[in-house]
């Protein structure tokens, strides 16, 4: 067995963690390939991580993979991700109902072509009573455009005389967010020697903890994914107290 799994406590992971996969365009590059072929290997990753998250019973799993702002990306290249998206969802649903796994989608679906759509709810529909890993698959997503949408339907829903103003709070909120069904995730990993949240989860990363390598994804395995997990355990997490509050509990 690995050894930084052994040292892992199993009794302190976090339920959710939410990875932004950076970095294929340039491992790519570095190889003198073109950045499909970063994508191409990038599901390599997504295979590794996905099983190792499982292994450890990770509960939920979100994987930023395109994100609102990547449509602006050279059409061979926004096309290319979409192909691989639908080839790769058709390869590894199968072995997604071995392993329990739950497939999710967030983001703003409407925008996919339709034969990613259908893929998508194929899986979706052919996963669904799966009880293991929720795996969350971040796609034309972006957490304004979640946001947004959020705000726009708690007004429509006021506007109709479903919902008080007066009674709106956080959970309403949370209720209307793509995530409503998860909870938010503890731990969050950025591959690629990046150091920003570019429009991920903005409201349900508040508390989270971050954690940045510059493994590119590509490279990105479930060692690597140890290394974070022990990382996160060696945190303390004060939730705005103070440190002896946190450690007398
Ligand atoms: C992440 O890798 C995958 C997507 C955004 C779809 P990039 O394609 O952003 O790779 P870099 O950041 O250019 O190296
Ligand atoms: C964020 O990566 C989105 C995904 C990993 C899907 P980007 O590579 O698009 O982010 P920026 O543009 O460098 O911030
Ligand atoms: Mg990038």
């Amino acid at each position: 067995m690995s050894l930084l799994l052994e040292k892992i406590d199993k009794k302190n992971l976090p339920r959710h963690i939410a990875i932004i996969m950076d970095g294929n365009g340039r491992w790519a590059k570095e190889k003198g390939e073109d950045r499909l072929f970063g994508h191409f290997h990038g599901v390599e990753s997504v295979r590794d991580i996905v099983e190792g998250s499982a292994e450890l019973g990770i509960e939920y799993l979100t994987l930023y993979a395109f994100s609102t702002e990547n449509w602006d990306r050279p059409e061979y290249e926004v096309i290319g991700l979409m192909e691989l998206l639908v080839s790769t969802i058709r390869k590894e649903v199968e072995s997604l109902n071995k392993n329990n796994i739950r497939l999710h989608v967030i983001g703003d679906m409407s925008m996919l072509p339709e034969y990613a759509k259908k893929e998508l709810d194929e899986a979706l529909e052919f996963t669904k009573s799966n009880t293991g890993l929720n795996l969350i698959m971040a796609l034309s997503y972006s957490g304004r455009w979640e946001l947004l949408n959020a705000v726009k339907n708690i007004a429509y829903e006021v506007k109709q005389g479903k919902l008080n103003v007066e009674a709106i709070d956080q959970n309403t909120l949370q209720h209307y967010l793509c995530t409503s069904e998860f909870p938010d995730p503890e731990l969050m990993i950025r591959t690629s020697g990046e150091y920003r949240i570019s429009n991920f989860l903005l409201y349900q990363l508040a508390y989270a903890e971050l954690y940045f390598t510059n493994v590119r994804w590509p490279d990105f395995r479930k060692e690597n994914l140890y290394e974070a997990l022990l990382d996160y355990q060696n945190r303390e997490r004060r939730f705005g107290k103070t440190s002896d509050q946190v450690v007398t509990g």
